[in-house]
Order: structure tokens, then sequence, then C-alpha cells
């Protein structure tokens, strides 16, 4: 988390390892892809929802899972000083969730579409692309299971990324079953794997006995082609779910969007039921998953609340942008200020305070020189910080009530008054 600094000896801080500072320079890309998420949302009529950055601990056990990574490993639990036990929110679904059964949602016009723009906190090892906090643009419908909402859901996520421009990504989709086909599908799973068991690595060896499934997600090459020619969950179907994955896939097809059928895609959450689907680059391997989700039919109820089937989504933003820069795709720059307010001399100082608050309360933007600085030195920040207009007040200019408007692409001066500037900085 830092380090002593040598020459002074006093401990220099750093960002904790795996977090990271958003800087100026990379907000332009923020601003962006947050945009595009309330736009999209807007779009397919989702509202917003803000929820605590941590939740009861058990929240998250009971709905993730306790033998996913997430809980066993990576939470950030803690016990606050009333001793009860908390968690930084690592996933966005399961506090939608508790916030839908809390304020009885289930009263409202169904389905309920909720999204989110939040920072999420997973202990994991950090690499490009992978934080100990992130950030994801989430949405869940909750209170239908049409097919169509699924086909919805997956389209609205496609239809994001395209209006991004990012290109190459590949759908991927699977359907796990229900309550009642996902114990037969698990045992035909696991005699299969039994009969490798020899061939298996350590870690899928714990999977088999504590949770199967995960065993066709190890990105180990020695137990890759296990995985390749094990049992698929949408081939073990019960007539409902296989009426169900069908009806979407010809949905999809109707919306024209290009998925594929990945019988090992799995998802590293416990709550799914029917649908799971992720989307990647077209190359790339599962670490580089930009977005993913699917239902959870059973999790509403498992949480306290009635039955209520519900579907959702999410994405994280910094994949995203490594994807939007890797694929050098051009995104609006933040507006600089419209004025550099530079002035000479004391009384022109003062002038130039009161005219860049002027300036700001009719909406314009200004940037006000400070400290005490040549023109040129001042005119040189201008041109640094790429500020279209200079606006400068000196003796002359303020002898005579006016001001100097210098255009710094083109060096071209007028003398104009205050009254006309608003109309001539209003490009
Ligand atoms: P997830 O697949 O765990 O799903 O995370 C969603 C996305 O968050 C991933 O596809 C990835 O882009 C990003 N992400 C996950 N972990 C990290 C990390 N350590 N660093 C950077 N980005 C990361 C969920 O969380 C589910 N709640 C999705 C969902 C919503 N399912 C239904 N509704």
């Amino acid at each position: 988390m830092g380090y002593s600094s040598l020459k002074t000896g006093v401990d220099v801080y750093q960002a904790p390892r795996g977090a990271v500072d958003i800087l100026p320079g990379e907000q332009p890309y923020w601003r962006y892809v947050e945009q595009q998420a309330v736009d999209i949302c807007q779009l397919y009529g989702y509202g917003r929802i803000d929820t605590p950055v941590f939740e009861s601990t058990g929240l998250f056990a009971r709905s993730i899972g306790e033998e996913t990574d997430i809980v066993s490993k990576e939470m950030y639990s803690f016990e606050d000083k009333s001793g009860n036990r908390l968690t930084l929110r690592p996933e966005g679904t399961a506090p939608v969730c508790r916030a839908y059964i809390e304020h009885g949602m289930h009263n409202q016009a169904q389905p309920v579409k909720l999204y989110y723009l939040t920072p999420i906190f997973r202990y994991e090892r950090p690499q490009a692309g992978r934080y100990r906090q992130h950030y994801q643009f989430g949405y869940e419908a909750i209170g239908d299971n049409d097919p169509v909402l699924d086909a919805e859901v997956i389209e609205m996520a496609w239809r994001f990324y395209e209006k991004l421009g990012l290109k190459n990504l590949k759908l991927l989709l699977n359907s796990t079953g229900c309550k009642k086909c996902r114990p037969g599908y698990l045992k035909s799973l696991k005699n299969y794997y039994k009969e490798h068991a020899d061939d298996l690595c350590k870690d899928c060896r714990v999977r088999l006995e504590k949770n199967p499934l995960r065993l066709l997600d190890c990105k180990r090459t020695q137990c890759q082609p296990l995985a390749a020619a094990a049992p698929g969950s949408a081939n073990n179907l019960c007539p409902d779910c296989e009426e169900h994955f069908k009806s979407l896939k010809s949905y999809l097809d109707l919306l024209g969007l290009p998925f594929s059928v990945e019988h090992r895609l799995v998802r590293g959450l416990d709550y799914y039921t029917r649908t799971v689907f992720e989307i990647q680059p077209q190359t790339g391997g599962a670490q580089s998953t930009i977005g993913g989700g699917g239902r959870y039919d059973d999790l509403i109820e498992e949480l306290g609340g009635k039955p209520t089937p519900a579907i959702g989504f999410a994405t994280g933003i910094e994949r995203i942008i490594l994807s939007l820069q890797k694929q050098k795709v051009a995104i609006p720059p933040t507006p600089m200020p419209q004025a550099y307010i530079a002035s000479l001399g004391e009384k022109a100082g003062d002038k130039a305070v009161r005219l860049a608050s002027k300036l700001r309360q009719d909406g314009i933007s200004a940037l006000l020189a400070s400290g005490a600085r040549s023109l040129k030195a001042q005119l040189r920040q201008a041109d640094k910080l790429g500020i279209r207009y200079a606006v400068i007040i000196g003796d002359e200019e303020l002898a005579q009530g006016k001001v100097m408007l210098r255009d710094m692409t083109t060096a071209k001066q007028e003398t104009v008054a205050e009254a006309e500037l608003p109309a001539k900085l209003l490009y």
C-alpha cells in the first residue's frame, strides 16, 4: 500500500493493490460508457436503483453460494462496531433482490426493471482487466418468466456494446435447467467425471464433490478435453426448460443476434436457473468476458420473498474501456472551458475575477488564470489546455471598459464590449 521515501523517510501511500485511480485523462471514456448505459436503460424502460455499498454478509453467502470463489475467498467482509457482519458488495444482483423484497415491489406492475452503475469489490488476483475494486453496469428484470424477456435482456446487452462501437464480439448461450431437471443432470455429470477422476487436476477433484458444475469451467489444459466431452445441461432439460430454451433461441433468431450454444458455460454464481449467457471478444478466453448474466428464478424466494422469476445482466466498465482502447474506438472528448480569463495588473485582476464569475453564471465555462504570471505564461497555459478563446484584460481594456478576445487557434485578436462576450464565446 505504500513505501518509505529514501529521501524523507516519510511513508508514501499508494492506492491499495487491485484498486486504481481514474484520472481526468481517462474520464471521457467513463462518461461515454455511463452515458450510453443510461441511454439504453431509458430506451428499454429501466429505472435506476442505488443500493448501499455494504450489506449483511448473509445476503451474499445465501444468494451467490457458499462454495463459489466469490463467497469462499473473495469477499471483503468485516464486523462493524456493533458486531454486525457486513460485506462490501461483491456483485449487484442480490442487493437489488433484497431491495425488491424490502420495498414490496411485487405490488408494482411486473416485471420491475432496474439498473445500476456501481463499484464492486472482490479480493481477486489483480491483472489486466481484473481488479479488486471494479465498476459494473447491470440491470435486472424481476417478475416475469416469459422467454421473450430473456431475449430482450440479451438484446439490450448486445445493442449496448454495438452502440458503444465495439466490434467482433461473440454471444455464448446455455440453459442450466431448473430445480426439477438439474439434480438429474448433476448426477450424470458426476458419473461422467467419476469415470475420469484420475485425469482431473487437484482442484477439480474437490469440485467433483462440492460443486460439479464448476468442473466445466476449469481453465487448466489437462481438464479441457474432459469438459468438452462432458454431458451438457442443455441436452438434459425437463420439458418446461426445454420449451423455454427453444423459444428463447427462436426470439434471438428473430432479433438477428448471432449466438452460439456453449454447454461449458456455467458462470461463477450459484443462483442461476435456465438461461445463462456471456459476451466475449472473439479472441480471448473467459478471463476477458466483458459481460454476463442469466435467469435466477428461485433467488427472490430463497431470500424470503414470494416466488418471483427474474433475469439480469452485468458488465465490467473497465473491461469495456480496455476493449474500446484496444479497438481504437473514437470517443467524444470532454469539452474544455470555453474561455480562459487572463489579466495584467491588480485592478484588471479584480475585473477578471468578476468577469469569470459572470460568464459562469451565464452558463459559459471559464478558467480564471491564477498565480502571479506574465501574460505570456498565462496564454501558454490556455494553449496547453487547448482552450479556444482567451479573454485578456489589461490597463487599456480596463480604461475602455472593454476586453480583448483572442482566438488561440488563429492568434487573431479583437476588442469587444463585455456585453458582447457571451454571444462570441458560444461558438
Ligand atoms: P459476473 O460475471 O461475476 O456477474 O460479473 C459481471 C462482469 O463484471 C464480468 O463479465 C466482468 O466484465 C466484470 N468483472 C467481474 N469481476 C471483475 C474484476 N475482478 N475486475 C474487473 N471486472 C470484473 C455478476 O456479477 C452478476 N451479478 C451478473 C448478473 C446480473 N446476473 C444476473 N443479473
